[in-house]
């Protein structure tokens, strides 16, 4: 295989993607694939200083503007010091949030425009898509449960939203998949972790079939 794959989880709070990481980058591993781990906003030093301005509770009068272009912002240096790099050696990235966090949470949520949205991030990544995005979809009640129960994590701004923002959130991925249903695949994140790990190993391997019958093809085009 010459190109990494290229592999993002989403999902709203408390859906279980810390853990679901793990076990994607082990079992990519495991099938003999090198695994770059990273995440959105953030990854690396400059990223990391976008994501504690833009998630910093203090920072109460962000325009939200303001707020998508420092989300494409991180993306932009993310994608050139991190993505494209591995992707390049043949390294596989597997990101947690990338493009679809901005549509759902900003072009749909705060209601800037899928549409817009979509235009910025295209500008900051010259089209580039992940070849398979795992959606971890969790209840808004199931969701903000677990995060209640989990004392020990950052509280950062965005949780202090309203449930209805968690609701609108998981609505918006809902349709941001319809208009991607190819590329993104939901997962059930209401049920136990087990049952996670056992649809997403499904997903995964009927995933690297597909890819390694494209690959097989490649030479008879
Ligand atoms: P995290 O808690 O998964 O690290 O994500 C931080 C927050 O940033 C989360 O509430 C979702 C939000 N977010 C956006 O609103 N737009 C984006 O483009 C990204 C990457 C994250």
């Amino acid at each position: 295989m010459s190109k990494g794959l290229f592999i993002t989880l989403e999902g709203g709070e408390g859906s279980g993607k810390t853990s679901v990481m793990l076990f994607v980058k082990e079992f990519l591993e495991s099938r003999g694939l090198q695994v770059k781990t990273t995440r959105e906003p953030g990854g690396i030093p400059i990223a990391e200083q976008i994501r504690s301005v833009i998630l910093d509770v203090e920072n109460t009068e962000m325009d939200e503007w303001t707020e998508a272009l420092l989300y494409t912002a991180a993306r932009r240096q993310h994608l050139v010091e991190v993505i494209l790099p591995n992707l390049k050696k043949g390294v596989t990235v597997l990101c947690d949030r990338f493009i679809d966090s901005s549509l759902v949470c900003q072009g749909y949520v705060r209601g800037l425009g899928v549409d817009y949205i979509s235009v910025l991030n295209l500008f900051a990544t010259r089209g580039l898509f992940p070849d398979l995005t795992l959606w971890m979809d969790v209840t808004p009640e199931e969701g903000l449960r677990r995060i209640n129960a989990n004392s020990g994590r950052e509280v950062n701004r965005l949780d202090l939203e309203s449930v209805n923002f968690h609701k609108k959130v998981q609505e918006g991925y809902r349709r941001i998949q319809k208009k991607y249903p190819e590329r993104i695949v939901r997962v059930d994140a209401d049920q136990s972790l087990e049952g996670v790990y056992k649809d997403i190993k499904i997903v995964l391997e009927t995933f690297l079939e597909k890819i390694s019958l494209r690959d097989s093809l490649e030479g008879y085009m």
